[in-house]
């Protein structure tokens, strides 16, 4: 594989991940501090937003802020169009949601829009959470430093692996899987990531759900039950590179 095809998925790859957390905030945010009626409407001091429009959110906000980067601050829905590939009726439809921020003639104001739309995800709001499985991918995500900036502020690692245990990635510490309850009880963990085999996922789920965690991000490959009012988001990176693999090759029989 060339050096720029393998650039190319690393870059997809870290999109994804991304994309996941904001989602997995977004719910938690959902569960937490709005009202979820019925099959996944939320309620506040908007209309009826469904979780389709709120699954579309982490991604205005990530052009919205590119365009701030940018230094540009006015954008009309068509130009949102352009960069999202969302319609424009959509993207109307979509921030109409919330009152709309558009003006006929202006377009929207982007730094407000993006304020607007962080404080619906959730993300002036930070979740401590804790990482389950401390090999490869566990390390992984310990070492990427930029959660936090998304609402989630991972402090510790957990494994059963004593070479492992006592060690510390960055700053954070590996801490025995044992302690994982009580740890999560007195730290005021919200979040449980899991990066642990398949065989041992829903046993950590028992003890992150015990622990009165809110969410999971799991990333073993397996269904875990978990009780309804726990937010859970599967990560597929494989599923990712699949859809990938499927537009190369599209791509070549053209
Ligand atoms: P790894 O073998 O490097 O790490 C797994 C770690 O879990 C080991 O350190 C092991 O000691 C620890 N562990 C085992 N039982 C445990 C328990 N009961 N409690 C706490 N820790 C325990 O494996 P790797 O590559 O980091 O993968 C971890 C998981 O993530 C696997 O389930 C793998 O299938 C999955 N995975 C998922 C991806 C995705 O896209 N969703 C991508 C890569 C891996």
């Amino acid at each position: 594989m060339e050096l720029s095809q393998i650039k190319h998925k690393y870059l997809q790859i870290k999109l994804t991940l991304q994309l996941h957390i904001v989602t997995m905030i977004t719910k938690l945010e959902a569960s937490i501090s709005m009202n979820i009626e019925g099959e996944g409407i939320v309620s506040r001091k908007y209309t009826s937003i469904s979780m389709a429009v709120i699954r579309r959110l982490p991604k205005y906000y990530r052009y919205l802020g590119e365009l701030i980067d940018k230094d540009i601050y006015r954008i009309s829905s068509r130009e949102l169009s352009t960069i999202t590939n969302f319609s424009a009726s959509q993207i109307r439809q979509d921030l109409n949601c919330f009152g709309g921020f558009g003006q006929q003639g202006y377009g929207y104001n982007v730094e407000e829009l993006r304020d607007e739309i962080g404080k619906i995800l959730g993300l002036g709001v930070n979740y401590n959470a804790v990482i389950i499985g401390a090999g490869n991918l566990g390390q992984a995500i310990a070492n990427y430093p930029h959660f936090v900036k998304r609402g989630m502020n991972i402090v510790a690692l957990f494994d059963t692996n004593p070479k492992l245990i006592g060690m510390k990635i960055r700053e954070l510490k590996i801490y025995d899987v044992e302690n994982l309850t009580e740890y999560a009880k007195e730290n005021e963990v919200k979040i449980g990531i899991i990066c642990a085999p398949e065989n041992v996922a829903q046993n950590i789920a028992n003890s992150l759900c015990a622990a009165d965690i809110k969410g999971i991000w799991n990333f073993a490959p397996v269904d875990i039950q978990i009780p309804k009012e726990v937010k859970l988001e599967n990560v597929h990176l494989g599923e990712s590179l699949l859809t990938l693999l499927y537009l190369l090759n599209e791509n070549e029989k053209k």
